[in-house]
């Protein structure tokens, strides 16, 4: 099975460490160069094009940004992907393009299947990542045995592609809305003279699950220099979750609460801080 990687951002530079440390043989492309050289280095074959990545392939694992460059490089693929040659989807797009991917993919008699993962990098190097997959049930079972060496759990969602992009949304808007939460309470502990070692206990105990905790962690350490997630990365997320609503005729108050912090986030040039930012933002407006 000849599979290839395009995308090798903070995400796809984890997934191709742990394909190569599981001996699969990857091809691997990426727009900028200079990120290629240490998976050339450990034995990935590079592609100069996307031409070039996917006309051998059976797999193309797509690990882009957001709908925009997804169906882009999806555009060009799909010019020269073999037929039944099957596209992974990991990157949160909204609910939209995924349905936009499973019927270019359709028309074109290859294969779409979607399969968001919940984790920062460094969790998926762990292999405990949680990969939400959907899509034909049969290729989604040959994609488990491939998600498999970054993710601890594998959850297979439905037949429609787009319902892992949903529960990817779905997961982000908890961890947002939650982290705004715990932004909340440990500036509160800090006004009060709160023990912020007994409060972070406390959010454990609230909050048992492991993604939570690293961001419980990293807020109460103002571990803010390394960047899993940057805002503007998030902002995307929480755009996906209010079109998910509104295309429900919905309106959540907490996604638009976020919303709104996100882009007083963006607007004061704070795109590129982790999300978990969001606590110093909340004690820098506590000073004024
Ligand atoms: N980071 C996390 O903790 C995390 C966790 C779960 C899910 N995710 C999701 O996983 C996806 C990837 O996240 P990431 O953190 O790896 O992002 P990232 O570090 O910003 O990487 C983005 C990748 O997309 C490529 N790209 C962007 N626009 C492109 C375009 N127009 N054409 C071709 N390539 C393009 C970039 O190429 P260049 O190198 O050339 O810029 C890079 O390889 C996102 O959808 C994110 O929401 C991230």
């Amino acid at each position: 099975m000849n599979i290839s990687l395009i995308g090798l951002g903070k995400m796809g530079q984890a997934i191709a460490d742990c394909l190569l440390d599981s001996n699969c043989k990857i091809t691997i492309y990426n727009r900028t160069i200079d990120k290629i050289l240490p998976f050339k280095i450990k034995g990935a074959k590079v592609a100069s094009s996307i031409l070039e990545a996917v006309n051998n392939a059976d797999i193309i694992i797509s690990c882009l940004f957001d709908d925009k460059s997804v169906l882009d490089v999806a555009e060009q693929m799909i010019k020269c992907m073999k037929t039944n040659a099957v596209h992974v989807g990991i990157t949160t797009v909204s609910e939209i393009c995924a349905d936009k991917l499973e019927k270019m993919h359709n028309d074109n008699n290859t294969m779409y299947i979607s399969a968001t993962v919940s984790g920062t990098p460094a969790v998926l190097r762990q292999k405990k990542a949680t990969t939400f997959l959907a899509g034909d049930k049969s290729k989604c079972d040959i994609v488990k045995t491939i998600v498999k060496f970054y993710s601890g759990k594998v959850i297979y969602v439905s037949r429609k592609p787009s319902h892992s992009n949903m529960a990817k949304i779905i997961v982000n808007y908890l961890l947002v809305s939650s982290m705004s939460i715990f932004a909340d309470t440990y500036t509160l502990c800090e006004k009060k003279g709160f023990d912020m070692e007994t409060m972070q206990e406390i959010l454990h105990l609230m909050f048992p699950n492991h993604v939570m905790g690293i961001y419980i962690d990293k807020m109460k350490n103002k571990d803010f220099k390394n960047i899993n997630f940057p805002m503007k990365t998030a902002m995307k997320d929480v755009v996906y979750a209010k079109e998910l609503f509104e295309s429900s005729n919905m309106y959540s108050s907490i996604n638009q609460h976020v919303y709104t912090e996100m882009i007083e986030a963006l607007n004061t040039g704070l795109e590129n801080k982790d999300w978990s930012y969001l606590y110093q933002m909340k004690i820098n407006k506590s000073m004024k």
